[in-house]
């Protein structure tokens, strides 16, 4: 649950049908992986406003998400975010509607169930707590929700309008979260939504040393733990996880999600695939049942681990 918004275990991240990784799939390809996905039990999809090759095609991904889900759209929850980093000429609410009609009209619907801030940028958090107070009001949005964010914004945020979900990065890398913010969103009954929860591929194990991303629109290429150093480094780790996937009948991936499934129950991770097997497996690790045993030695041994390579709140 994000508030009161129901959603499946596991969503979908939809962005590389459009962006970060690289070579992008055909439309007809990323429509069919989109609806199998929604098929086989998933009803939440991430998207948002700037997703598209080299950010030069604003709406690519809204396009392809709203063209998926149409006739099954009243089944299924979009969350999609706008881009306002300065400060919005004239009012902010104006800005912001205006950034969410446009989304509406690519997304084929007049709704959408989750609007995030993509960044905070310089804008007063409260004028966009208004704002998105406003929308919801008016039945153009059903919940709002901010990215990447400390927990004093999301405090700030949440006094004037509450939200209903906050998406940060989070894996078995990338722990920052642990601290405040998840445990403030759990008593104040806030969806966290993990984004990047496989660590961008490393978590799968199907990374070596040897892998090599793409020339263009790929964060592999500056992802801190995917450098060669530190994915050897990071060895261990998925090592971890290849040995609990053996006794799990299931895949390090698999094993990684089913880890902060375990672990939070407000938490609604958004793996990345582009590819129509990898989105089942993940949407799959929902299945993968962690004895309360089998997790407090899968949290111990992944304590001792020592991780390589850090992005944290700060930048994408
Ligand atoms: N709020 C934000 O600022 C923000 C930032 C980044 C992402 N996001 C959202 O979060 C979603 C997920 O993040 P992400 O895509 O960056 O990271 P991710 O889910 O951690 O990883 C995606 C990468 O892992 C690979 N992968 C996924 N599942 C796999 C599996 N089972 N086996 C092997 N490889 C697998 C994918 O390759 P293949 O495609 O080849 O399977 C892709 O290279 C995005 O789609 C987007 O909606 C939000």
């Amino acid at each position: 649950m994000l508030r009161d918004i129901e959603v499946s275990e596991v969503g979908m991240g939809c962005m590389a049908f459009s962006h970060s990784y690289g070579k992008i799939p055909t439309e007809e390809y990323s429509i069919e992986a989109i609806r199998n996905g929604f098929e086989h039990g998933c009803t939440f999809f991430d998207t948002a406003e700037v997703y598209s090759q080299g950010l030069s095609d604003i709406g690519h991904n809204e396009l392809i998400v709203g063209k998926a889900l149409k006739g099954v759209r009243d089944k299924a929850v979009i969350a999609t975010k706008l881009f306002l980093s300065v400060p919005a000429f004239g009012s902010v609410y104006g800005t912001v509607r205006k950034h969410l009609e446009a989304s509406l009209k690519r997304l084929q619907t007049d709704r959408a169930d989750i609007y995030y801030l993509h960044r905070m940028g310089m804008i007063s958090v409260e004028k966009v707590a208004e704002a998105m107070g406003k929308l919801i009001d008016e039945g153009l949005i059903r919940g709002w929700g901010l990215s990447q964010v400390d927990v004093d914004m999301i405090d700030r945020a949440h006094k004037v309008t509450p939200l209903a979900a906050i998406q940060n990065i989070y894996s078995m890398v990338e722990r920052d979260s642990e601290d405040k913010i998840i445990p403030y969103c759990m008593e104040n009954n806030i969806g966290f939504v993990p984004f990047s929860p496989i660590a961008s591929g490393l978590l799968s194990g199907k990374i070596t040393a040897e892998t090599k991303s793409e020339h263009y629109d790929d964060v592999r290429n500056w992802v801190p733990q995917l450098s060669k150093k530190n994915i050897v480094g990071n060895q261990p780790i998925v090592d971890l996880l290849k040995k609990y996937a053996e006794i799990k009948n299931a895949t390090p991936a698999q094993i990684s999600l089913a880890w902060m499934l375990y672990k939070y129950p407000n938490v609604v991770p958004i793996p990345g695939s582009k590819n129509k097997e990898r989105i089942i497996e993940n949407l799959d690790s929902s299945l993968v049942e962690l004895s309360e045993e089998e997790f407090i030695s899968l949290e111990n041994s992944l304590n001792e681990c020592k991780v390589y390579g850090h992005r944290g709140l700060g930048g994408f």
